[in-house]
């Protein structure tokens, strides 16, 4: 197998690349439904907790196992054990499963973007107007591809010139973008029903200040296993991209400073996401308003809120729909990076033909996962009582079921089958401290399979 590959130019390349990926849908529309759900505050400490252990325990694995084999997930596995290659297979099928339905979604926010573009925001904000766009015929389709087709052309323009470069001038504009938003949150005010005045600071105490109030044990272990849910996908991890991404960091990088700052990025982008989000909700829609997730809570309440805003809301509305963007691309770009590394490492293709062949795959599905809202559409239970279409069904196979599965060999693997210290090693080899090694030791061995066997039997409905 080759060895002699790309790599980041830089451990800020690095860096901004896995922030990059890690910063990204589900930062702006999962983190602050959860958040709001799950007792504001109390989210956001079980988070942080997990974020510091068990997010910090599967991501330096993951990366440490990518610069040590210096190959893509596919094939790093086997490499380490011959027993384990299974693990390869199905953390490259996780991003396959996972592309099609993420450049749909871009493919939404694509077509939020150009409304608010061409001054169509009210309309966009008008009831109705997200389902008869995802129904319709061709517009979903031809957004997905347009989406599709840019992440492609950057994996096109490889590890340095494409995913690096664009992370290095898309990372720091969110950044501003979030940030900007979230202050200007915090300033709005409007009166409710009742003509009392709600303002974006009630809305952040909300969002900040934990609360135990009603919570019986069992609310608070569903709060932790939400958390750890989102941190999964958050991190990005178990999906194959920080093997892939790893394989690219150079011998000399210092991988935990660039690990804790990976941390330190993805949450503080999840936490002003829900800055920028909750208080706004809070003062438009009030507390009821919060309970909107997903499709909901981005198209439907968010437009809504802008038209609220009067003159200023179409301005947000745009930078929110570019900000919104910019985080999608650059972990659709992981995402899909994950799989062309594996197709060039397994099957010795080239860049260029492993990206055309992914491509062509993702367009298939991606239309598949269009028509679930049109001719194809079928109303499916899934365990957790929600009712899916195939895009549901795909993110609950590959987020629920697959990933955790993913995570759990991956600690056999290196909990037990090859133990810690091939990773340890791997970290310290250019004589940096491994911050939290004991607690990485027992963290990979004992309390994260243990954790995340919880998820999984929770996922298919067993507990
Ligand atoms: N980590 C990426 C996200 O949050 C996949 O959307």
């Amino acid at each position: 197998m080759e060895n002699k590959r790309t790599s980041f130019t830089s451990s800020l390349g690095f860096v901004l690349a896995a922030a990059g990926s890690a910063v990204g849908l589900g930062n702006i529309w999962r983190f602050p439904y959860l958040a709001a759900k799950d007792g504001g505050g109390l989210f956001l400490v079980v988070y942080l907790i997990l974020v510091l252990t068990f997010g910090f325990t599967l991501l330096t694995t993951e990366v440490a196992i990518g610069r040590k084999t210096k190959q893509s997930p596919l094939t790093a596995y086997k490499l380490i054990h011959p027993k384990f290659g299974w693990i390869g297979a199905l953390a490259c099928m996780v991003p396959m499963i996972i592309i099609p339905y993420y450049c749909v979604i871009g493919g939404w926010v694509l077509k939020y973007f150009v409304a608010f573009l061409t001054g169509a925001g009210e309309a966009a904000a008008a009831d109705g107007y997200f389902t008869s766009f995802i129904t319709s015929d061709h517009e979903p389709i031809i957004y997905m591809a347009i989406f599709l087709l840019a992440t492609a052309f950057i994996i096109y323009l490889g590890v340095d010139k494409g995913i690096e470069m664009v992370s290095k001038i898309l990372m720091p504009v969110l950044i501003i973008f979030v940030v900007g938003i979230a202050i200007f949150s915090l300033t709005i005010k409007h009166p409710d029903e009742a003509g009392n005045i709600r303002t974006g600071f009630e809305g952040l105490k909300i969002y900040i200040i934990p609360s135990l109030e009603g919570k019986s044990f069992k609310d608070v272990i569903v709060v932790i296993m939400d958390a750890m849910g989102q941190l999964f996908y958050s991190l990005s991890i178990a999906m194959g991209i920080m093997v892939a991404y790893g394989s690219y960091v150079r011998d000399e990088d210092n991988l935990m400073k660039s690990i804790n700052q990976i941390e330190i990025f993805d949450t503080l982008v999840a936490f002003f996401a829900g800055v920028m989000i909750i208080p706004a909700v809070y003062v438009f829609m009030g507390r009821e308003g919060m309970s909107a997730s997903g499709p909901g809570l981005m198209f439907i309440s968010m437009p809504k809120i802008f038209m609220e805003m009067g003159r200023v809301g179409t301005a947000v509305g745009l930078i929110f729909f570019l900000m919104v963007i910019f985080a999608a691309l650059t972990s659709c770009i992981s995402i899909l990076e994950a799989i062309v590394s594996s197709f060039m490492d397994r099957f010795g293709m080239s860049r260029d033909k492993a990206t055309v062949t992914e491509t062509l795959i993702a367009l298939a599905m991606g239309v598949l996962v269009c028509l679930g809202y049109n001719k194809l559409y079928f109303e499916a239970p899934l365990p957790n009582g929600a009712t899916a279409q195939i895009l549901d069904i795909m993110d609950y196979l590959s987020n629920n079921i697959m990933m955790p599965v993913v995570a759990i060999g991956t600690c056999i693997l290196i909990g037990w089958a090859v133990k810690p210290d091939y990773v340890i090693d791997e970290v310290v080899k250019t004589g940096t401290k491994f911050g939290r090694k004991n607690l990485y030791k027992v963290m990979i061995r004992f309390i994260a399979p243990v954790l995340l066997m919880v998820l999984l039997l929770q996922a298919f409905g067993i507990i």
